[in-house]
């Protein structure tokens, strides 16, 4: 499962890194991005919660 970001629609609120640090990051425009190309094992719940928690849902995980 590979967790993204839409640029597009991310206010950058910084909820998704603060929720799944190990998955998500601001970059210099001040929007989140996914750090790695898979959910780390184990980690899937954390995945929907980020998912989950995003106010405009930006978070897709595909
Ligand atoms: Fe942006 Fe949503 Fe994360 S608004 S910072 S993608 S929680």
């Amino acid at each position: 499962m590979k967790p993204v970001v839409d640029q597009d629609l991310c206010i950058g609120c910084g909820v998704c890194p603060s929720v799944a640090p190990s998955m998500f990051d601001m970059n210099d425009d001040g929007k989140a991005y996914a750090i790695v190309d898979e959910v780390p094992a184990g980690e899937e719940d954390l995945a929907e919660e980020a998912v989950e928690s995003c106010p405009v849902a930006a978070i897709t995980v595909e």
